[in-house]
């Protein structure tokens, strides 16, 4: 069985899982990318969610043989100290209880704006209806995702 080629993060990897595998399970287990998280499993918290040439995707439900172009994850987004604009609002407006979720939001949240510089609030919400946090925490996350639009815009 020959090995399955990915670009994660602009670099090419070369992956020895089997081509059924979730992508969620070879970004996380085989190259370190610990920023999509395992949720629900089942392509509805969006935990897991990086983006494939500009969409968003659940990387829990999707087989590694099924994925074509750049994977883009959380731990390439940004750093400590230069934040992608999305992760510094959710750090000033403490966007987070437990954060397990915050991989989705942020995901998520640099799709659409990446999309549409100028959503509605309500564009908005029903963008990231499908994005779940099990804490509670949507207020602030919503005034995280809104001042993280008005940065982008
Ligand atoms: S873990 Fe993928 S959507 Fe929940
Ligand atoms: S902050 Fe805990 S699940 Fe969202």
């Amino acid at each position: 069985m020959s090995n399955t080629i990915l670009t994660v993060n602009g670099v090419r990897r070369e992956v020895a899982s089997a081509p059924d595998t979730p992508l969620l399970y070879v970004l996380r287990d085989e190259l370190g990318q610990l920023g999509p998280k395992f949720g629900c499993g089942l392509a509805q918290c969006g935990a897991c969610t990086v983006i494939i040439d500009g969409r968003a995707v659940r990387s829990c439900v999707t087989p590694i043989d099924k994925v074509s172009g750049n994977v883009r994850t959380l731990d390439g987004l940004g750093s400590a100290d230069k934040p992608h604009p999305v992760q510094k609002a959710f750090i000033e407006e403490q966007a987070a209880a437990c954060g397990y979720c915050a991989n989705g939001w942020i995901m998520n949240t640099v799709a659409i704006l990446e999309k549409n510089p100028r959503p509605t609030d309500a564009e908005l919400k029903q963008e990231l209806a499908g994005v779940k946090c099990r804490c509670g925490t949507h207020m602030a996350i919503l005034r995280a995702v809104r001042k993280a639009a008005n940065a982008m815009a």
